[in-house]
């Protein structure tokens, strides 16, 4: 009988990793797993109960939210600060930082960073979408915890993660050593672990990017596209475009098969749409830790020192020949 490992078990086996307090950290990630079983129940019924739709208010980023938005970021956060590790919360859906002052929670170290649903525009059609986390670590307990604090580069994240709630549920995860990935089993209400040490192919032949802003990309990028449209046997050429429109389903599926996953600056989006802080840090992270690449183009993602909490940055990620062709297109046409 093959064995199960759930990720409660996982995460115990490999506390010995964690180079700081070794419950705690694992505590967390636990929370977020609960959480997330509960957001998956309630995507997964979504058409039968009163949550498709839109929420009829706007966040910081000037999108409208949908119900599910609000719902996934309410639950992610009521785990975050029941569980009692974490002291502050950074989410795309709130204008500011959430300090969670309570009794459990006056000795935290940690800070999250959450997208709490990815690929809104998915969730009224029965497409993909995700949860995108980042956690980092405070030097002190002391005093309220700062903007400064939580400004760091993704290179001091101590974990990141993400969930798919796609065909199935899978939460996949990075504490810097390696890639694991774990799929929901609805029967016992378990992650069970079913992709461990998740490599990334170094090439791939699968490009994904919204290629209906084609005329608002740089130069560079729109060479790139062509460069991959062309016919070419011994690259595989021309390479085969997939697109989902949630980025977490894009990296996962990029992940597992070799692609990449491109969203420049555009015209309309002159910093780029993605957000640094809680989906191109955490992600990069953990396609770093599966022997993949991501830069802003010119830069390693997870150096960039970031300014504001909800800081966009243009994206290449995906497989390292992949992105490292992109950003060549990049430089010879500056
Ligand atoms: P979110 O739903 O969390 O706001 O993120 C949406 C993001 C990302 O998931 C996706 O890759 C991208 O927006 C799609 O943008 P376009 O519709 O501009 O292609
Ligand atoms: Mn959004
Ligand atoms: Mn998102
Ligand atoms: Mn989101």
């Amino acid at each position: 009988m093959r064995k199960v490992t759930t990720l409660g078990q996982f995460i115990i086996e490999k506390q010995a990793d964690f180079p700081y307090a070794k419950g705690e950290l694992s505590r967390l990630l636990r929370d977020i797993g609960i959480a997330a079983k509960i957001v998956n129940r309630e995507v997964n019924k979504a058409g039968l109960v009163d949550i498709l739709g839109d929420n009829g208010t706007v966040n910081i980023q000037g999108e409208g939210q949908k119900k599910l938005d609000v719902y996934a970021d309410e639950q992610f956060i009521s785990a975050l600060r029941s569980g009692g590790e974490c002291c502050v919360v950074a989410s795309e859906e709130h204008d500011d930082c959430i300090l969670i002052h309570s009794e459990i929670s006056k000795n935290a170290k940690y800070i999250v960073c959450i997208d709490p649903l990815d690929g809104s525009s998915n969730i009224d059609v029965n497409v993909s979408v995700g949860t995108i986390f980042s956690i980092y670590r405070r030097a002190t307990t002391e005093g309220t915890v700062c903007l400064d604090e939580i400004l760091q580069k993704g290179i001091y994240q101590v974990a990141a993660g993400y969930v798919i709630y796609g065909s199935s549920t899978m939460l996949v995860y990075t504490t810097g050593k390696g890639v694991n990935g774990f799929t929901l089993d609805p029967s016992i209400g378990e992650f069970c672990l079913s992709h461990p040490d998740m490599q990334m192919p170094r090439d791939g032949v699968i490009y994904s990017i919204n290629e209906g802003n084609y005329i608002k990309f740089p130069q560079g990028v729109k060479d790139y596209i062509k460069y991959c449209q062309v016919e070419d046997k011994a690259t595989q050429r021309p390479f085969t475009s997939r697109y989902v429109g949630s980025m977490v389903a894009d990296i996962h599926r990029n992940l597992i098969k070799g692609g990449i996953f491109l969203y420049p600056t555009t015209s309309s989006h002159p910093q780029g749409k993605l957000r640094l802080m809680y989906e191109c840090n955490p992600l990069a992270f953990i396609i770093e830790q599966a022997g993949g690449r991501a830069t802003d183009g010119h830069r390693r993602i997870l150096e960039i020192q970031p300014e504001s909490l909800h800081q966009r940055t243009p994206i290449f990620i995906g497989s390292t020949d992949m992105v490292e062709k992109v950003e060549e297109f990049i430089r010879l046409s500056a």
